[in-house]
């Protein structure tokens, strides 16, 4: 009996015969005798030669059966591709057809948008969406990676929720027995800021729910977010974490997934290049480049796509934007010691037009200045009484920040749509499949 092996370990059986279960991406009738299958196994795809003589008459039936999509096992022996360096293809020597797919409907013509999602179910079968879903699974375990070598502990926080982190106006609403309403996450960090009196530094990393109502190409109502929250920690130590991170996460990917990125066409040189030293700005400055662009913002203003896109313009790495105004920014952040209107916050804005990928800040971790800033900001004071504690039991400066998953992987893969990034997106219109 043949060994059983995946694609991906093809060049290691050069001569010998092996077999390969997988499904048929396409096929090609070269002449009577001889067909083309473009077979894959979802760890990768090769091209294998059926020709009728070596075959046989009955095998080579089956060849001729076969439809886009069918699943098949095959048998045959690896060879050095005729024509390209470092490609292989299998010569086939048998064949087993597993089942016959019948008008499948993702063919080799363009397809509208709606259509594939609609087929989102069929669509990640396609080399794109394949090599994507890698990425993902490379970035999200580097992230991991990462965060276990420098000491912070998984600390898994909880999806319902008895009240906002984020904003009211996002919230998802569950009933809840008798108990009323609850909301689904729309980030942990609340209940980290708890992880880390007991861990010194901790993350999650799971789905967190925000109820946008905005049709941007860049926004999903259900996304994966890690958030990260690290004890004695202050505001520029955290951008420094938040830079190492995503460094180590570039690495990993260009180590692990330089065809994926290539099947995606991304310009593999933009990314090498943006790991290196990322550039901090004030919001201030910010605001100043912006106007020297000719665009029309304000101090005070927040930044919306046209703005992320013109502020990285030029840049080969990401951009901290820091020190926020702090009336557009969320009640935990910290105020400038230096400055009681500017919030100790920081936005990662990707290169290439990617947009915001990360938000953190340091914390407020004094109880009264806390607590007047909740009461301004009409915060139910009541349902945070457990968050405000924190300040009252051995409060210590912390800090911690949020990755956006889908965001990272978008910009990491050069992909515009953050609908492509995640298996199943959740988007204003749409929740099928
Ligand atoms: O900036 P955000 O809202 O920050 C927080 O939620 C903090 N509590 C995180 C923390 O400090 N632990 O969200 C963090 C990131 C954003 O930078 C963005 O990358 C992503 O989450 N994000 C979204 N991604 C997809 N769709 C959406 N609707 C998103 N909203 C935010
Ligand atoms: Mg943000």
């Amino acid at each position: 009996m043949a060994k059983k092996i995946f694609v991906k370990d093809l060049s290691k059986y050069i001569g010998k015969e092996v077999t390969l279960q997988g499904w048929v991406r396409n096929y090609r009738k070269a002449s009577s005798k001889l067909r083309f299958v473009i077979f894959r196994d979802g760890t990768g795809e090769l091209q294998a030669v059926a020709w009728k003589p070596e075959l046989g008459d009955k095998n080579f039936e089956k060849v001729k059966a076969l439809t886009l999509e069918s699943s098949v096992i095959i048998t045959g022996i690896p060879k050095k591709h005729p024509n390209f360096e470092n490609q292989y293809e299998l010569q086939m020597t048998g064949i087993k057809i597993i089942h016959i797919s019948e008008d499948y409907p993702i063919g080799k013509k363009e397809h509208g948008v709606d259509f594939l999602l609609s087929n989102r179910h069929l669509w990640l079968r396609s080399s794109k969406q394949n090599a994507l879903m890698k990425i993902r699974h490379t970035v999200y375990f580097a992230i991991c990676e990462f965060l276990n070598k420098n000491g912070f502990f998984r600390f898994d926080s909880p999806i319902l929720t008895p009240n906002a982190c984020e904003g009211t106006t996002t919230l998802f609403e569950v009933p809840y027995f008798d108990q009323g309403k609850a909301y689904l996450s729309q980030s942990g960090q609340l209940y980290l800021e708890a992880g880390i009196m007991s861990l010194g530094r901790v993350y999650d990393f799971g789905p967190v729910f925000r109820a946008e109502k905005s049709k941007t190409r860049k926004h999903l109502t259900e996304f994966w977010m890690m958030d990260a929250e690290a004890a004695y920690v202050e505001h520029k130590e955290n951008m420094n974490i938040q830079e190492k991170l995503i460094r180590f996460v570039i690495k990993s990917v260009l180590k692990h997934n330089l065809t994926d990125l290539q099947t995606l066409e991304r310009d593999i040189e933009a990314l090498r290049k943006a790991d290196a030293v990322f550039k901090i700005i004030t919001y201030k400055q910010m605001i100043e480049i912006l106007q020297q662009k000719g665009i029309d913002i304000h101090y005070g203003d927040d930044m919306g796509a046209p703005e992320e896109e013109a502020l990285v313009e030029g840049s080969d790495v990401p951009i901290f934007v820091e020190k926020w105004p702090k009336h557009i920014k969320p009640f935990y952040m910290k105020v400038d010691p230096n400055d009681p209107e500017i919030s100790l916050g920081s936005d990662l804005i990707a290169p290439e037009g990617f947009g915001e990928i990360i938000g953190g800040s340091q914390r407020e971790n004094d109880y009264k200045i806390l607590k007047k800033r909740m009461e301004e900001d009409e915060i139910p004071i009541n349902d945070y009484q457990w968050y405000l504690d924190l300040r009252r039991y051995g409060s210590v400066p912390h800090s911690g920040f949020g990755v956006g998953l889908e965001r990272l992987i978008g910009w990491i893969s050069g992909v515009r749509y953050i609908r492509e990034t995640i298996p199943f997106p959740r988007m204003l219109y749409r929740i099928y499949p």
